[in-house]
């Protein structure tokens, strides 16, 4: 007798269907649903095996007794990990997509500062030959990478065909190749201190939330730039708007916030030495992260173990 089917369900509040129009599987035995929001989504909650989504609502997992498995669609995993998921369901996330993305968005913005672009662009319109003023050299310049995980470890490998001195910081304190010094966490302010750029692009735990406060933003060189694309409450925003006012650094590069949309009303808007993108260091891209649900979709209909699999208690 054939198996009933599997019931998968994305989940986007944006548009669902471009990702479930890429899912490839087993021809009879999975069946497709995509919701864009809450109600839909619990409307067939009680049939789902599998949530293949990003931000899902909690409100789901009451409905969802057969629920098992929960694909997320992104790098961070913080937003999965709600007390409300049933401990039997397995979370398994994205490795290997955004680290490319985020490695130009990284090198970018540093060339961005290096290669003076806002006072050139000024200038032209001024029809002024500003030639009083130099670029400067990445190369030999130290890049601290805050959270070497394969994001991390990707824009290290950028930084370093750039000539740039890779220093990192890890949970573990291993050493990472390309990486001349990995500190652990408790010793972070180390790597703060040697730095003319700090990236963060660590995930938001328990242990990361709020890393990086006063006493870390007076560890930087007063020269430094901090990128924030990790999770603005990885920062603590009024100590960071403080040194960004007085100068106690260079300026901050920032994809995220501690509330998302950027209210309009928010002092960060308007500072002169902080650049503000609206969350797209690494998009979501389907093409490119679909592939890796199907994969792991043909193991879960054979029984054989998930990818990618997050360690709940760790928090990634
Ligand atoms: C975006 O922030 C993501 O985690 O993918």
């Amino acid at each position: 007798m054939p198996s009933p089917p599997l019931h998968v369900l994305v989940y986007r509040a944006d548009d669902p269907k471009p990702w479930a129009a890429l899912i490839r599987a087993p021809r009879g035995r999975v069946q497709i649903h995509a919701a864009g929001t809450p109600d839909e989504a619990v409307r067939v909650a009680a049939d789902v095996d599998v949530v293949f989504g990003w931000k899902v609502p909690s409100t789901l997992y009451e409905k969802a007794t057969r629920l098992r498995w929960l694909q997320t669609m992104g790098a961070g995993v913080d937003w999965a990990l709600v007390p409300e998921l049933p401990a039997r369901v397995v979370v398994t996330r994205v490795p290997g997509v955004f680290g490319p993305w985020m490695a130009e968005y990284v090198l970018g913005w540093c060339a961005h500062v290096t290669q003076r672009v806002d006072a050139y662009r000024a200038a032209q319109r001024d029809r002024r030959w500003l030639d009083s003023l130099l670029p400067a050299r990445l190369g030999g310049t130290t890049l601290a990478i805050i959270g070497l995980g394969d994001i991390g470890r990707t824009i290290a490998r950028g930084a370093r065909a750039l000539g740039m001195r890779v220093v990192g910081v890890s949970r573990t304190g291993a050493a990472v190749g390309g990486v001349e010094r990995v500190h652990r966490v408790r010793d972070v302010r180390r790597a703060l201190a040697v730095a003319d750029w700090v990236v963060l692009t660590v995930p938001l735990t328990a242990a990361t939330r709020g890393l990086v406060g006063a006493g870390e933003l007076a560890a930087m060189k007063p020269g430094a730039w901090l990128l924030n694309i990790a999770r603005g409450a990885v920062v603590d925003e009024a100590a960071l708007l403080d040194v960004l006012r007085r100068r106690a650094i260079a300026g901050a590069v920032l994809d995220v916030f501690a509330t998302e949309p950027l209210p309009p009303e928010h002092p960060l808007w308007t500072l002169d030495n902080v650049v503000v993108t609206p969350h797209v260091a690494g998009p979501d891209v389907p093409e490119e992260i679909v592939p890796l649900f199907t994969e792991n979709l043909g193991r879960f209909v054979a029984g054989r173990p998930l990818r990618h699999v997050v360690d709940r208690r760790r928090g990634y």
